[in-house]
């Protein structure tokens, strides 16, 4: 007999009376005198099994009196619709199978955020952890597929470099053979590398940053999702943003996934384009900031704790930005844009457009008092070939973060990477 998952039963997809067998771990457990029940989790839910005394052999009831919370086991049994049953159907057991005893399960309730991270790798089974990585799957698809259908190449570029992209200062150093070598910050770089064959490119990687801080916000190691066009000016990139942002939060509204996260659907069907837009001197009139200055997390805060939709925040003074950002016609701005999520969730995304002029670009590297030979190569690309481009990085755990209104940004990735923690 094939396995029936889970969800099939409750969404009343078999009929009554069938017999099914179905298979999972034991979510919880509570026995009533000769009455036994186990909550069944697999992939798709968790529904009640009732295992009777003599509905099973005595080896089976056994067994079933054995099995701890987190024993694996396979039932045998006629689905029957029961409101009291979490989910309203109960399978009633007509044989077991335990196919692993397991030990004392070491979560229990009320247990401390740092303990859960300690065993992490068995708290990912927990019901909300479980639902996170469904709609991280959810938006992640999304946002493929929003690329792939127009047009954009997805492309793979090292995460061992030689090049820093977002400035030393959160740059983690290894030895490569004898030589300095870095995590990579941002695959941008390599991103510009590949528009002059493929001309609209993404990237889905991880980003690792040195960060200090212990922040609501901040991992050590992160995805990006990271795009790069050819010809696109900056207000093409923003449109572009616009759309994928759109597109990302209208797909995982209809998803059943997002369900689980109570109000979250009818605040994502808000998010359409076009955002709100705020220029940087703007901003930091209305913040009391000096000009120059970066927007902390109280800023940022401040700027969209009513929106109902993210807020660009445009053409910030070109010293406080990376040094391959293109300057505006002015010659203190730069054309970029960062995005900010709506109610505090922080800057989902960096981009902008690209100096693509050779000595420009190698004035701005002297300027920042970068080391012109570890970019070489990517002054070659404004040797041979150039064009006007522009580019993006979007943070998928802020992302996911934001779209599920979670409280920290670690609950947005399986094993979270910070300052204190690179373990399990
Ligand atoms: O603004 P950032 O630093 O931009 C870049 O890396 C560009 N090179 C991207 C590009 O144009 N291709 O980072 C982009 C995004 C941020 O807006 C944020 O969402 C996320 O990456 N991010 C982090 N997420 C979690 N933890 C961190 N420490 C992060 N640092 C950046
Ligand atoms: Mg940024």
């Amino acid at each position: 007999m094939e396995f029936t998952p889970v969800d099939l039963i409750l969404e009343g997809e078999v009929r009554e009376g069938k017999v099914v067998r179905v298979r999972g771990w034991i979510h919880r457990k509570r026995t009533q005198g000769n009455l036994i029940f186990f909550n069944i989790r697999d992939a798709s839910g968790v529904m009640q099994a009732a295992i009777k005394k003599n509905a099973v052999t005595d080896k089976e009831f056994k067994d079933a009196e054995k099995a701890l919370i987190e024993s694996v086991v396979v039932v045998n049994g006629r689905v029957k619709k029961d409101e009291r049953a979490p989910g309203g159907y109960e399978l009633e057991a007509t044989g077991l199978d335990v196919m692993h005893f397991s030990e004392i399960f070491p979560i229990s309730k009320d247990q401390s955020p740092e303990f859960l991270l300690d065993v992490r790798h068995l708290w990912l089974r927990s019901t909300h952890l479980t639902n996170v990585m469904k709609a991280r799957h959810e938006i992640i698809k999304g946002l493929r597929e929003f690329f792939d259908k127009r047009g954009f190449y997805e492309v793979a570029p090292p995460m061992i470099t030689t090049s820093a992209c977002e400035g030393g200062s959160t740059l983690f150093e290894f030895d490569y053979f004898g030589k300095k070598a870095y995590l990579t910050q941002s695959g941008q770089l390599y991103n510009e590398a590949f528009i002059t064959a493929l001309e609209k490119v993404f990237i889905l990687a991880p980003s690792f940053r040195a960060e200090k801080s212990r922040t609501l916000k901040h991992l050590t190691e992160f995805w990006q999702l990271e795009e790069e066009a050819a010809y696109f000016d900056n207000d093409d990139n923003m449109r572009l943003q616009e759309e994928m942002l759109e597109s990302a939060c209208q797909n995982l509204a209809k998803s059943e996934i997002i369900q689980k996260f109570e109000g979250q659907a009818e605040k994502l069907k808000h998010v359409k384009a076009p955002f709100h837009r705020l220029s940087y001197d703007k901003a930091v009139e209305k913040l009391g900031i000096e000009w120059g200055e970066d927007l902390g997390t109280e800023h940022e805060r401040i700027l969209t704790e009513n929106l109902k939709k993210p807020l660009f925040v445009c053409d910030w003074p070109k010293q406080s930005k990376p040094f391959y950002m293109e300057i505006a016609e002015d010659g203190e701005h730069v054309k970029n844009a960062d995005v900010l999520a709506p109610e505090g969730h922080g800057e989902l995304i960096g981009g902008s457009e690209r100096i693509w002029e050779f000595d420009k670009l190698l004035q701005r590297l002297k300027e920042q008092n970068l080391n012109v030979k570890d970019y070489e190569w990517y002054l070659d690309l404004r040797r041979y070939g150039s064009v006007p481009h522009s580019g993006f990085g979007l943070g998928i755990e802020r992302t996911v973060k934001w779209m599920l209104n979670l409280e920290h940004i670690r609950d947005a990735i399986p094993f979270p990477r910070v300052i204190n923690r690179a373990y399990p």
